[in-house]
C-alpha cells in the first residue's frame, strides 16, 4: 500500500458512532483498490476476492437463528463441515475468554476458564515500562485480550485476526456488550451462551479483518504489540516476527506466547522455528531457536531491532474442546523490545 491511506468511500449503514457496513478506498489514483467493512469489520488483506471467497460462509451466515434451528443445521451439516469447525472454535475461545464471566461456570466441574488472561497477567508486568496506545492484539480471536489491554492502559487497541466469525462475535460485544457463543457439550450437541460483559462502546478498541504476515500499517506506528499464541499458526513464523519489529516504534515492547505445537496444516515444516533438524546445534528445540534470533551474534538470521526482555516457561493455556476433554500446553513467553 506504499505511503498511500485508505479513505471512507462510502458509509452505507452506521449504528452510533460507528460504520458497520462501508467501503474503504485507497488513495492511490493508480490503485483505488477497495475494502469493504462488513458487520463493523474493516476488511483490509492483499487478496480481498480470496478472503471474501473463503469466508463466504460467516458473511451471509446471519447470527438470528434460534438455538433450536442451529442445533438442526448442526445435524445437517454433521462433524467437520465448515458450520462445525466455525463453532468448535468459538466454542473453545468463546469459553477460554469469555467464560469467567458467566455465572453459570461457577463451580462446574472441569478446567476453568481464563487461561489467556492469565497469560495477560503474569506477563505484562515483565515489560516494566509505560504503554500510550496504540496496541495491536494480533490473532485477537474473539478479543478479550484486546478488551483488557484496553482496561489496562491508555491510547488504541486494534485486534486483528482473519477469523471472520470470531472478529464477529468481538464487535458484538463492542456494540452490545453481550458475548454470545456456542458452548459444546459433546459431538454435535452445544449449548447457547450469553454472557454480559461491561465492554460496551469502549471506544479505544476497534478490530479489524487483516492479516499478521502482511500487515497493512507503516513503519514504526504501535507501542505495543501481543502475540499470544500465534506464532505456530501462522504460514511463515518468522515473517510473522518481522512484522512485528516493522511496525513496532522504537523502544516499544512485545509479548509472544507460544506452545510451539507446529503442524504442517499451518506452515510447512522447513518454516517451523525448531521441531525439526535434531542433529543441529539447536536439538531442534524451538526456544533455543527463538533465543538465537533475538540474541546479539552472529546469526545472519537474527532480527536485529528486537531484543529479550524477559523469559517465562511453562505457563498453562487450555483449549477446551468439549465437556469431557481439554487440550492443556505449556507456553513459552518471551518479553521483547525493539532497540531505540
Ligand atoms: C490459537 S488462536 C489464539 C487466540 C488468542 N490469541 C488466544 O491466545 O486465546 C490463533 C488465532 O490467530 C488467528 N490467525 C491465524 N493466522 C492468522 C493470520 N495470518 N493473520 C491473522 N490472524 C491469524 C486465528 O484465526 C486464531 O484466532
Amino acid at each position: 500500500m506504499g505511503d498511500y491511506q485508505l479513505e471512507i468511500g462510502s458509509v452505507l449503514t452506521k449504528k452510533k458512532d460507528r460504520v458497520v457496513e462501508g467501503i474503504l478506498i485507497c488513495s492511490n489514483p493508480e490503485c483505488r483498490c477497495e475494502y469493504p467493512i462488513i458487520d463493523g469489520i474493516p476488511i483490509i488483506v492483499a487478496d480481498i476476492r480470496e478472503f471474501v471467497r473463503q469466508s463466504a460462509f460467516s458473511i451471509v451466515k446471519r447470527n438470528n437463528s434460534s438455538e433450536e434451528i442451529e442445533s438442526l443445521l448442526g445435524d445437517c451439516m454433521g462433524p467437520g463441515s465448515m458450520y462445525d469447525s466455525i463453532r468448535q472454535y468459538l466454542s473453545s475461545y468463546g469459553y477460554d475468554h469469555y467464560g469467567d464471566l458467566d455465572p453459570d461456570e461457577c463451580g462446574q466441574p472441569g478446567v476453568r476458564p481464563g487461561s489467556a488472561l492469565h497469560l495477560l497477567s503474569e506477563t505484562l508486568p515483565g515489560m516494566m515500562q509505560p504503554i500510550d496506545g496504540p496496541i495491536l492484539d494480533l490473532g485477537c480471536s474473539v478479543g478479550r485480550t484486546s478488551f483488557e489491554l484496553s482496561r489496562n492502559f491508555n491510547g488504541l487497541v486494534l485486534g486483528i485476526d482473519l477469523n471472520l466469525t470470531m472478529l464477529q462475535a468481538a464487535v458484538k460485544v463492542l456494540e452490545t456488550g453481550i458475548f454470545t457463543y456456542p458452548k459444546r457439550m459433546l459431538g454435535l450437541a452445544y449449548d447457547r451462551k450469553m454472557i454480559k460483559t461491561d465492554f460496551m462502546d469502549d471506544e479505544n478498541v476497534d478490530f479489524w479483518a487483516c492479516d499478521v504476515l502482511n500487515l497493512p500499517f507503516p513503519d514504526a506506528l504501535f507501542s505495543f504489540g501481543l502475540s499470544f499464541n500465534l506464532l505456530d499458526c501462522v504460514g511463515d513464523p518468522y515473517l510473522h516476527l518481522q512484522e512485528i519489529e516493522r511496525v513496532l516504534k522504537s523502544g516499544a515492547g512485545a509479548i509472544i506466547s507460544t506452545p510451539y505445537d507446529w503442524s504442517p496444516n499451518a506452515s510447512p515444516v522447513e518454516r517451523w522455528l525448531g521441531g525439526h533438524s535434531q542433529r543441529s546445534e539447536a536439538k531442534g528445540k524451538s526456544e533455543i531457536v527463538l533465543r538465537s534470533l533475538f540474541a546479539k551474534g552472529g546469526n545472519p538470521h537474527a532480527i536485529k531491532n528486537l531484543e529479550l526482555v524477559f523469559e517465562k516457561e511453562n505457563l498453562p493455556w487450555t483449549v477446551r474442546v468439549h465437556h469431557r476433554s481439554y487440550m492443556n500446553y505449556s507456553v513459552h513467553v518471551m518479553g521483547l523490545r525493539k532497540s531505540l
